[in-house]
C-alpha cells in the first residue's frame, strides 16, 4: 500500500512541478523500502540467528538394549521407540530415516539416496551370505542426460539438478530383506512428526536460517514454495523452541504408509514430482521414476589391526578409498605411535591424497565402468607409497600419473548420517544425503519434500581435471541411467563376530577422511569413541595440494602449522571450520555395553533403548 502510494506520488509530483532533488529524495526512498523488503535487515521478519551455535559437549549414552544415534533428538527418541515396541535396527533405522526427513530438512530427505549398510545376525540374515551387506540407493541420472549435458551449465540450486530419488526405495528393500514390524508402523512417528510439528532446537534454527537468507531464496519465484514451506509462518527467520508444521509433508508420508514405494515412483508422489520437473524445466520423466531400482550389493571388507572394517561397494568412493588408506597407513607408521603432532598429520595426510588420487582415477558407478579391484589392495598400497618422505610432503601433480591435468581454467567452464544397533546384535550404518544442504532448494509443490541436487556428484567436464581438485576421469561421466560417485562411508566393524564399531558422517570428500580418522583412533590407537569423535579432523582429497584444518586450538599452534609448512604443506586453516559430524556407536569391552555417541559440531542425540 505504502508503495502504490508513492509510486502515485512520482507523476504528481512531476506534474506539480517540485524540484528535481524532491524527486530524486522520492525514489532512493522507495528504493530502500524494496531492498528492505526483499532483503530484509535483522528484526523486520525477526531475528535470524546465523551463527553456529556454541560448542557442547558429544552426546554420549550407554546401554545393552539397542542404540540409536542420528542428528535430531526427534529421530533418536523414534529409533528408541521402535527397538522398545519390538522392531530390529533395520525397523528402528528406517523409521528414523523419515523422521529425518521432518526434522532435519537440510539432509534427512525422500527426495534424495544414500547407502545402507547392514551386519545381520544369524537370526536375521535372510537370504544373504554376506557378512555385511550394503543397500545402495544412490540417484540415477534421468534418461535424458549425456556426458556434457552440464558443461555449460552453472546453477546448483535448480530442478534440472535433481537426479531420481531413492531413498524410498531404498527404504523399502531394507525392510523387505530384514524388517519385522509392518512398514506402515514405521512411518506413523515421521507423520505425527510432520502433522502436529514439533521443537525447533537453535541448530535446526540454525539450519533453516542459513538457508533463508540467501538473496535469491527470498526473491525468486523458483524458490516460492521453499519460503511457504520453510520460513517461519509470521517471522521468516526460525528462533530456538519455535514449532515446525510441515502438512503438506505428513500428506506425503501418510500417502507412502497407505500405499508403500509405489505411491512415490508410480503414484501420486510422482505425478507431483514430475510436475514440477514440467513448471521448473528438470529432467526427471515419469520412465525415469518407474525405472528406478534400489541394489543390494557385497561390502568391501578390509581387515584392519585386527577387526573386519566394512564399507559401500562402489557407486559410493568410500569403501575402496578408506580401505586403501587404511592399507597404506599399517606401511606408514607404528599406528599405536601416531598421536597429533606433525608427524601424525603429515603421514596420514600423505595417506589420504594417494588414496583420493585412485578414487579420481578409477571409481564410478559398477554398472557402467568396470572397476579394477587391484588399484585399491596391498600392492596398490606399497607402490603409491613408494615416494612417501616422513620429512617431506610429495606433490600431488607428481602423483598424477595417466591423469591429464589440466593447467587453465576450464574454458566453458549436506548429508546426514545415522547408527542403530539393536539387542540381538544386528547392526544398521546409514548415510543419506540431498547432496547440499536442503539440495536443490526445489520443494516438491503441495508435496513438502526436497528435492536433491545430486547431479553435481558427476565429473561434470569430460576430460578436464585440474588443480582446483575438479576431476574429468572417465569412470564418473554422466550417462543415462547412471549412479553419480559418492563419498558417503557407513562403516561397520566387526570383531570375532560381534559388531565394535558402527560410524559414519556428511561432508562431501571430506567424509571418507573423517570416518577412516575416527576408526583410526578408536581401533588402533585406542581412544574411547566419545575421544575419537571429540578429537579434531584434517583432509587432504589430493586436489587442491593442501590441508585443511579444523578450528581447534589443538590445531593452531604456531609451532605446529610451522612443521607441517617445513615439510613442504600449504595449511589451509579456515576460521570456524568443522569437519562432519559423526554419529557412531562402539562396543565398550570393558564395561561390556554399547556407547552411543553424537558429534558436537552439529547437534545430534544418542538414545540408549531400556
Ligand atoms: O554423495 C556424496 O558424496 C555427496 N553428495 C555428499 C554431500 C555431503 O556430504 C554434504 N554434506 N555436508
Amino acid at each position: 500500500m505504502v508503495m502504490k502510494l508513492l509510486i502515485r506520488s512520482f507523476p504528481i509530483a512531476a506534474r506539480q512541478g517540485r524540484s528535481a532533488s524532491m524527486l530524486f529524495l522520492g525514489r532512493g526512498l522507495l528504493a530502500v523500502l524494496v531492498c528492505a523488503v526483499i532483503f530484509p535487515p535483522r528484526g523486520i521478519w525477526g531475528d535470524a540467528p546465523t551463527t553456529i551455535p556454541v560448542r557442547r559437549p558429544v552426546d554420549v549414552a550407554r546401554g545393552s538394549q539397542g542404540m540409536v544415534v542420528s542428528e535430531t533428538r526427534w529421530a533418536s527418541e523414534v529409533g528408541r521407540e521402535v527397538l522398545e515396541a519390538g522392531g530390529n535396527a533395520v525397523d528402528a533405522a528406517i523409521a528414523v530415516g523419515f523422521a529425518l526427513a521432518v526434522t532435519w530438512p537440510e539432509a534427512g530427505n525422500i527426495g534424495g539416496g544414500g547407502f545402507m549398510l547392514v551386519a545381520p545376525t544369524d537370526d536375521s540374515r535372510g537370504s544373504s551370505t554376506d557378512k555385511v551387506v550394503c543397500i545402495d540407493y544412490r540417484e540415477t541420472a534421468p534418461a535424458a542426460v549425456s556426458a556434457h549435458s552440464f558443461a555449460q551449465w552453472k546453477e546448483l540450486r535448480h530442478a534440472r539438478m535433481a537426479g531420481v530419488p531413492g531413498t524410498v526405495r531404498g527404504f523399502a528393500l531394507a525392510h523387505q530383506q530384514f524388517g519385522k514390524l509392518p512398514w506402515r508402523q514405521l512411518l506413523k512417528p515421521a507423520v505425527k512428526l510432520a502433522r502436529d510439528g514439533f521443537e525447533v532446537d537453535d541448530f535446526l534454527a540454525y539450519s533453516l536460517n542459513t538457508a533463508l537468507k540467501v538473496a535469491g531464496v527470498r526473491a525468486e519465484d523458483r524458490y516460492a514454495e521453499f519460503r511457504r514451506v520453510f520460513a517461519h509462518p509470521t517471522r521468516y527467520f526460525w528462533k530456538a523452541s519455535d514449532t515446525l508444521v510441515q502438512p503438506d509433508l505428513a500428506a506425503t508420508l501418510q500417502l507412502l504408509a497407505a500405499d508403500g514405494p509405489d505411491a512415490f515412483y508410480v503414484g501420486r508422489i510422482a505425478e507431483q514430482l514430475v510436475r514440477e520437473m514440467e513448471l521448473g524445466e528438470g529432467l526427471i520423466s515419469a520412465a525415469d521414476l518407474r525405472e528406478y531400482r534400489a541394489v543390494q550389493r557385497s561390502a568391501i571388507r578390509t581387515d584392519f589391526a585386527g577387526f573386519e572394517v566394512y564399507g559401500p561397494p562402489p557407486p559410493s568412493s568410500g569403501g575402496l578409498t578408506m580401505s586403501l588408506q587404511l592399507k597404506m597407513l599399517q606401511r606408514v607408521a607404528d599406528l599405536r605411535q601416531l598421536d597429533q603432532g606433525a608427524a601424525e598429520i603429515h603421514a596420514v595426510a600423505e595417506v589420504m591424497r594417494r588414496a583420493f588420487r585412485q578414487r579420481a582415477a578409477y571409481l564410478g558407478d559398477p554398472d557402467f565402468v568396470a572397476i579394477d579391484p587391484s588399484q585399491f589392495g596391498s600392492a596398490a598400497a606399497a607402490r603409491l607409497l613408494r615416494r612417501f618422505d616422513p620429512r617431506s610432503a610429495t606433490p600431488s601433480a607428481a602423483l598424477a600419473g595417466e591423469i591429464e591435468l589440466a593447467s587453465g581454467p576450464y574454458e566453458s567452464p549436506q548429508t546426514t548420517h545415522f547408527s542403530v544397533v539393536d539387542a540381538a546384535g544386528l547392526a544398521v550404518s546409514n548415510t543419506y544425503t540431498l547432496e547440499q544442504s536442503f539440495g536443490s532448494r526445489i520443494v516438491v509443490r503441495e508435496a513438502g519434500f526436497l528435492l536433491n541436487n545430486e547431479m553435481g556428484d558427476f565429473n561434470w567436464y569430460p576430460g578436464h581435471t585440474d588443480a582446483t581438485g575438479r576431476i574429468g576421469t572417465p569412470a564418473n561421466q554422466m550417462a543415462p541411467g547412471k549412479r553419480m560417485l559418492s563419498s558417503m562411508t557407513p562403516t561397520i566393524v566387526k570383531q570375532s563376530g560381534r559388531v565394535a564399531l558402527v560410524v559414519g558422517s556428511p561432508g562431501g570428500r571430506t567424509i571418507i577422511n573423517t570416518v577412516m580418522l575416527v576408526t583410526l583412533r578408536n581401533l588402533a590407537l585406542g581412544q574411547s569413541l566419545p575421544a575419537a569423535v571429540d578429537a579434531p579432523r584434517f583432509h587432504h582429497q589430493w586436489f587442491p595440494d593442501r590441508i585443511v584444518l579444523e578450528d581447534l586450538p589443538q590445531l593452531r599452534a604456531p609451532e605446529l602449522l610451522t612443521a607441517l609448512e617445513t615439510r613442504g604443506h600449504v595449511v589451509h586453516a579456515p576460521s570456524g571450520q568443522r569437519q562432519g559430524s559423526v554419529h557412531a556407536i562402539a562396543y565398550d569391552p570393558v564395561r561390556q555395553t554399547m556407547v552411543g555417541v553424537a558429534d558436537w559440531r552439529r547437534g545430534g542425540a544418542a538414545r540408549a533403548a531400556r
